[in-house]
C-alpha cells in the first residue's frame, strides 16, 4: 500500500475511533460518588447548569433526616433477611411477613442480615418516609452487609396499600424476593373484611401472597370485602373481576373519591403500583394466571375484558390540596432512547432529556415549593415512573384533563408516546430517586434524582453501593 493511502486510512480510522474513545471515556462513572455531584443541575425555573457541576449542597445531611428520635414505637418488627439458592427469605419465607399498622403509628423495622453477599436494605414503596428512612443504598444509608443490621423508623401517615423491597441491587433482590406487604389501615379498619393480593413471579410463574394458583377467601354472601393488590413485578398486570361489580376503592395508598361501580373492565396495575379492589362475595378476582376466589360459588373465570378503566375520568372530582397553577417549579422528564455508553459499555440505552445517566437532570427544589412536571415517553416502550418520598396528582394526559377523583400515584404506567402532566408539593426534604420502576430499565440508566436546596449526603453510590 503506498504511504499516502495508507496514512489516509489511518487518518479515517482515527476519525472514527477519536470521537468514540472520547464518549467511551466521558462516559466512565467514578468509581464512588455522591448522586448529587452528578447530573445536570435543574431549578425547574429555566435555568439548566452543566454536567459535573453538581449543586453544592451545603447545610443539612440526609442523616438527619430521620424518623421520630426516641420515642416508642407502636409496631415493632424483626425482618432476619437470607440468601438461597432458591432466592430471598425474610424470617425464612418470601414475601416477608405483612407488617400492619395504624394511620399515625410509628413503625419500626429492625433489618437483620444474615447471609445475603450484596448486602442489602429496605425501602418502604409508596410510604412517604422521612429521607434517612428511605433505604436506597448510596443515597440515603450504605447497603447492610452480611452480619449488619439497620433499625428504620417512621410514622404511617397516609392509610392504604404499601409495600417494601430492597434497594440493594434491586433488579435482582426485588425479582428473587426481598420484599414483602405494608398494609395501613385507618383506625378501626375499612369497615369491610380486608384482604391482601400481594402479586409477584417466582421464576416465571405468578404466585399471589407466594402461593401459585387460586387463593380462597371467606366470605358470606353479599359481604364486601376489600382485595388490595399489590403488583411487585416489572411488567404492568391486569385484574378484572367476571360476572360481579367491582370498584376501584384506592390507588397507590389513596382512597378513590365516589368510585363508580365496574363491571366487564380490566383494571390496569403497573410495576410497583398497587390497586384496591372491592368486591361482593361470592366473587372471583382474575390477576392473569392466579386468581382470588372471594366466598363461595364464585362465578367461572373468563378472559380479561377489552375495555380497560381511565383513571382520568373514574370517580368524581374533590378538592387537591394543591394549586397547581401556583406551581413554583416547573420540570420536564422527557424519556427517549439512544445508543451510546454507559459507564464504558456500548449499548441502546434510556435517555432523560436527551442524556445517557449521569447527564440526566438533578431536579432541584425548595422545601414548600408547589412543583409540575411533565412525563413525556419517547423511547418506543412503556414506563412505570417511581417518585419517592412524594405522593403526586395527575393533571393531565396527553393535554386531556384529569375530570374525575383526584388521582394520586406514587408509581405512574407512563405509555409510550403519551405525555402525562403531574403536581406534587414539596414538603420531605431529601435526595429522593426518581426511576422507572421497571427495574432493569434503572439499571439501564432510567434514573435520575430530585433534590431539596441545603441538602447533602454522606452516602456513596459505587463500592458496597449499588441501589440498583
Ligand atoms: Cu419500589 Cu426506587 O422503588
Ligand atoms: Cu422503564
Amino acid at each position: 500500500m503506498p504511504a499516502r493511502r495508507l496514512l489516509a486510512a489511518l487518518l479515517a480510522t482515527g476519525v472514527v475511533l477519536v470521537p468514540l474513545a472520547w464518549l467511551w471515556q466521558a462516559s466512565l462513572l467514578p468509581a464512588t460518588y455522591a448522586v448529587t455531584d452528578m447530573g445536570i443541575p435543574d431549578d425547574g425555573r429555566g435555568s439548566t447548569g452543566h454536567a459535573g457541576h453538581g449543586v453544592h449542597a451545603g447545610g443539612r445531611s440526609v442523616e438527619t433526616l430521620t424518623g421520630p428520635v426516641g420515642e416508642p414505637a407502636d409496631v415493632d418488627v424483626e425482618l432476619v433477611v437470607r440468601e438461597g439458592p432458591a432466592g430471598y427469605t425474610l424470617n425464612g419465607t418470601s414475601p416477608g411477613p405483612v407488617i400492619r399498622a395504624e394511620l399515625g403509628q410509628l413503625v419500626q423495622v429492625r433489618l437483620v442480615n444474615e447471609s445475603v453477599a450484596d448486602g442489602t436494605t429496605l425501602h418502604w414503596h409508596g410510604v412517604d418516609v422521612p429521607n434517612a428512612e428511605d433505604g436506597v443504598a448510596g443515597v440515603t444509608q450504605d447497603a447492610v452487609p452480611v452480619g449488619g443490621s439497620h433499625t428504620y423508623r417512621f410514622r404511617v401517615n397516609r392509610a392504604g396499600t404499601f409495600w417494601y423491597h430492597s434497594h440493594q441491587v434491586s433488579h435482582e433482590q426485588v425479582r428473587r424476593g426481598l420484599l414483602g406487604a405494608l398494609v395501613v389501615t385507618p383506625p378501626g379498619g375499612v369497615g369491610t373484611r380486608d384482604e391482601l393480593a400481594l402479586v409477584h413471579l417466582y421464576d416465571g410463574t405468578r404466585t399471589v401472597n407466594g402461593r401459585g394458583g387460586e387463593t380462597h377467601v371467606d366470605a358470606v354472601d353479599g359481604e364486601r370485602v376489600r382485595v388490595r393488590v399489590i403488583n411487585t413485578d416489572n411488567a404492568p398486570m391486569s385484574a378484572w373481576v367476571p360476572g360481579s361489580p367491582v370498584r376501584v376503592v384506592a390507588v397507590d395508598g389513596t382512597d378513590v373519591h365516589e368510585p363508580g361501580e365496574l363491571r366487564d373492565v380490566a383494571v390496569e396495575i403497573t410495576g410497583g403500583a398497587r390497586a384496591d379492589l372491592e368486591v361482593v362475595a361470592p366473587a372471583r378476582v382474575e390477576l392473569g394466571g392466579a386468581a382470588v376466589l372471594v366466598g363461595e360459588r364464585v362465578p367461572a373465570p373468563a378472559p380479561r375484558p377489552v375495555a380497560e378503566l381511565d383513571l382520568l375520568t373514574y370517580g368524581t372530582p374533590a378538592p387537591l390540596g394543591v394549586d397547581p397553577a401556583a406551581a413554583s417549579r416547573s420540570f420536564r422528564y422527557v424519556i427517549g432512547r439512544s445508543p451510546g455508553f454507559l459507564d464504558g459499555v456500548p449499548g441502546m440505552w434510556w435517555t432523560i432529556n436527551g442524556h445517557t445517566y449521569p447527564d440526566v437532570p438533578m431536579f432541584t427544589v425548595a422545601e414548600g415549593d408547589v412543583v409540575r412536571m411533565r412525563l413525556e415517553n419517547r423511547s418506543g416502550d412503556g414506563h412505570p415512573m417511581h417518585l419517592h418520598g412524594h405522593h403526586a396528582v395527575v393533571l393531565s394526559r396527553d393535554g386531556v384533563p384529569a375530570t374525575g377523583s383526584p388521582w394520586w400515584v406514587d408509581t405512574l404506567q407512563v405509555g409510550d408516546g403519551e405525555t402525562y402532566e403531574i403536581a406534587f408539593v414539596a414538603d420531605n426534604p431529601g435526595v429522593w430517586t426518581d426511576h422507572c420502576h421497571n427495574l432493569p430499565h434503572a439499571v439501564e440508566g432510567l434514573l435520575a434524582h430530585l433534590m431539596y436546596e441545603g441538602v447533602s449526603t454522606p452516602y456513596r453510590v459505587g463500592g458496597p453501593n449499588t441501589p440498583e
